[in-house]
């Protein structure tokens, strides 16, 4: 089976996006064949400094191979090396209609957020990642929660060009983590925890004692009981949910660990899984830093092979759009 997924170069990664995305990618990686992309056409759809982007790309590279992909197995690519993204995303548009992309959650957010600026780049985001996803004739697209809709319109498109066009385009599934599809904000369990408000996050690159001090002052709830209940305790079930997550433990075998303990002793307890379990990327990412030629030939290479199935792709699109 062919899997896709990307994340774009914004900012540094957190543990939602470690949970939502990278954590499936590093298990689906040991039995299939993966794409993991940089997606650097997305990332400029919002204000950014072009001055440091190569050193942002950069950065999300170190940080993919940090957490463990392997670019033995996998390919690891940035989006912008392979044209064929961008040509696939203009014959997509033709037949999208702007009735579902004004329906997008995504879109609706980012234009509150950045009012002056909404450029069309911004409402056709979703055409430029369901091209992402049907270049490679993906099956399975590795995704948090909040992409569930930009995936199911990659369904909707792939499935509207092949009954115009003939069957040209695999449909691919989505595929939600069981757990830590959506990770909470650290300080209001109600939010997301997002790149875009970097005061909710716990990032991969924490020092101890910043994972100490994020954790320790994390918002919870009223009462004094550890227990997963999302409507009376959204502050305390997401923190479960990330012990649960980096420890390997069920919640309920941590619901009777610290049945009669208080809030204080689970966050403790919690720091020093956070801690152990981050040290190993926390290493590994200082060590690649300075590999820069190595890392900038991993992006290569994995453009080259990602390039191939590309333009097998687009051969066939332009042959069935009447394009030859
Ligand atoms: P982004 O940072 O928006 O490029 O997201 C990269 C990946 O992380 C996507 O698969 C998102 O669905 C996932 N992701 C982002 N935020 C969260 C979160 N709070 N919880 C779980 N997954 C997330
Ligand atoms: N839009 C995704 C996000 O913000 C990133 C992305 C772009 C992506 N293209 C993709 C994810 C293709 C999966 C598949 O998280």
């Amino acid at each position: 089976m062919r899997i896709f997924s990307g994340i774009q170069p914004t900012g540094k990664l957190h543990i939602g996006n470690y949970v939502g995305a990278i954590k499936q990618w590093l298990e689906l990686q040991l039995k299939h064949k993966c794409l993991f992309c940089i997606v650097d056409l997305h990332a400029i759809t919002i204000p950014y400094d072009p001055k440091n982007f190569q050193e942002v790309i950069f950065q999300k590279a170190v940080e993919y191979l940090a957490c463990g992909i392997n670019p033995e197995k996998s390919i690891i690519f940035v989006q912008s090396y392979v044209k064929e993204h961008t040509e696939l995303t203009w014959l997509l548009n033709t037949i999208t209609p702007m009735g579902d992309l004004s329906r997008m959650t995504q879109f609706k957010e980012k234009s509150k957020q950045f009012k002056k600026i909404v450029g069309a780049g911004l409402f056709n985001y979703p055409i430029l990642m369901a091209a992402d996803i049907l270049l490679y004739q993906t099956d399975i697209v590795p995704v948090g929660k909040d992409q569930q809709q930009h995936v199911e319109l990659a369904r909707t498109l792939a499935r509207a060009f092949n009954r115009k066009f003939g069957k040209t385009f695999r449909v691919p599934e989505l595929m939600l983590p069981k757990l830590g599809a959506k990770i909470m904000s650290l300080q209001n369990p109600k939010q997301k925890m997002s790149k875009s408000i970097p005061r909710s996050c716990l990032f991969l690159v924490d020092e101890p004692n910043v994972i100490r001090e994020k954790i320790m002052t994390a918002v919870t709830d009223p009462g004094k009981e550890i227990v997963y209940d999302l409507k009376r305790k959204p502050g305390i079930s997401n923190l479960l949910t990330i012990y649960s997550l980096f420890s390997e433990m069920p919640i309920k075998k941590l619901e009777e660990d610290f049945k009669g303990r208080g809030y204080k002793e689970l966050k403790k307890s919690l720091v020093k899984v956070l801690v152990q379990s981050l040290e190993p990327i926390r290493r590994k990412r200082k060590e690649l830093l300075k590999r820069e030629v190595y890392v900038q030939e991993v992006l290569n290479q994995g453009a080259k092979k990602a390039q191939v199935i590309a333009q097998s792709t687009m051969t066939e699109v332009r042959k069935k759009m009447g394009l030859v």
